[in-house]
């Protein structure tokens, strides 16, 4: 057991959660969105407005209202943690924390500012602001327990803010959507084999937590039907596979440069995210044109050369050389990288009507 003064993050005197700094943003950090708003208010829904509506009415039910419920589970369980699990634990809770928290920000403006002109849309978007907000509270309620918090509102007003037109959007929060059902949920299902794995009672929340994230996913679905030109034509079939690679070749690197997180819940990293791969490849091939050939021997083998390139740029960010020197050593693994995705994203892509025509 240690006790919390031990800890870097330890609680004031007061016993208040210490403030966390946010970690430093890097490629592999999650991002915040945002959008052109009069795009999004103007957008036509009528190609696909019954199976918006429909959604819609699902995330009005809000099956989760009273799922995010503290229970006795939590008393004590941040104590019991060794120190290594304690901080790669810490480590995934911020890390989760910020990209629902991410969520939350993008849902809740889209739906603040287009509430006039396009309500459907904006009540949808409102809904899933108040699933992300739960989520992301949950989750900061959890790092408490290890004394720590994430301060939203700094991060509110001091992170920068990548601008996306609304259909890159689309794939880019229906990918995340999607990823984050299947890595829930594969955690879950692991840990229901494995509950001596369990390290915290977070994990019990999950099944349920998933399925809003699966409903979140569903409705970037039926909003690209809506808007078919988002996943018809030569363009958005090159810019499916280069967020379907993007979003694949972060997760893996980053998750792999924290295997320890997974060992502690008994998971290899490696073969946890490549099941999350393999699934929302397949499940992706319900919306976009074409998806990746994943079971390519090259592809795997890819993201292997990735691993390798990001620990040595790892090392070379700890040494204390000067920063000019530092961008001369990491330029011949700065262009590795960038020559590695160019000959991932050329791999030739499976059509999706093929791969998966059941369910198109
Ligand atoms: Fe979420
Ligand atoms: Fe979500």
């Amino acid at each position: 057991m240690v006790p919390p003064s031990a800890l870097a993050d330890a609680p004031d005197a007061a016993g208040q959660p210490a403030i966390k700094e946010p970690v430093k943003d890097t490629i592999l950090t999650p991002r915040f969105y945002t959008t052109d708003f009069e795009a999004m208010a103007a957008m036509d829904l009528r190609p696909n407005q019954v199976e918006l509506e429909a959604i819609c009415e699902e995330f009005r039910k809000d099956y989760n209202r009273h799922h995010f419920v503290r229970d006795a589970a939590f008393d004590g369980a941040a104590e019991q943690m060794d120190p290594e699990t304690r901080r790669v634990f810490v480590e995934f809770l911020e890390q989760s924390c910020t990209s629902e928290f991410s969520g939350f920000l993008l849902y809740k403006e889209l739906s603040r500012r287009i509430k006039s002109r396009n309500p459907l849309l904006a009540e949808c978007f409102a809904h899933m602001a108040r699933d992300e907000a739960r989520h992301a509270g949950f989750l900061n309620k959890a790092m408490g327990d290890f004394g720590v918090q994430l301060d939203l509102g700094f991060l509110t007003a001091n992170k920068a803010y990548t601008y996306f037109q609304p259909k890159f959007i689309f794939y880019a929060t229906y990918l995340s959507e999607k990823i984050g059902y299947w890595r829930y949920i594969t955690i879950f299902r692991h840990l229901e084999q494995h509950p001596e794995s369990k390290i915290f009672p977070i994990f019990n929340f999950f099944e349920n937590w998933c399925q809003d994230e699966n409903r979140h996913g569903d409705f970037f679905d039926a909003l690209m039907k809506a808007q078919p030109d988002t996943v018809r034509g030569p363009i958005s079939r090159l810019w499916c596979r280069f967020f379907l690679l993007a979003v694949f070749a972060t997760m893996y690197v980053r998750d792999v440069a924290r295997k320890e997180f997974y060992e502690a819940l008994g998971l290899d990293a490696r073969s946890y995210d490549k099941l999350v791969i393999e699934k929302t490849n397949e499940t992706s091939a319900r919306i976009f044109p074409v998806v990746l050939d994943v079971a390519h021997p090259a592809f795997f083998a890819g993201l292997e050369r990735l691993v390798g390139r990001n620990e040595i740029l790892a090392r070379i960010d700890e040494s204390s050389a000067p920063a000019p020197l530092k961008l001369l050593r990491k330029l011949p693994s700065l262009l590795g990288n960038v020559v590695e995705m160019a000959r991932l994203f050329l791999l030739p892509p499976l059509v999706s009507d093929r791969y998966q025509p059941a369910v198109r």
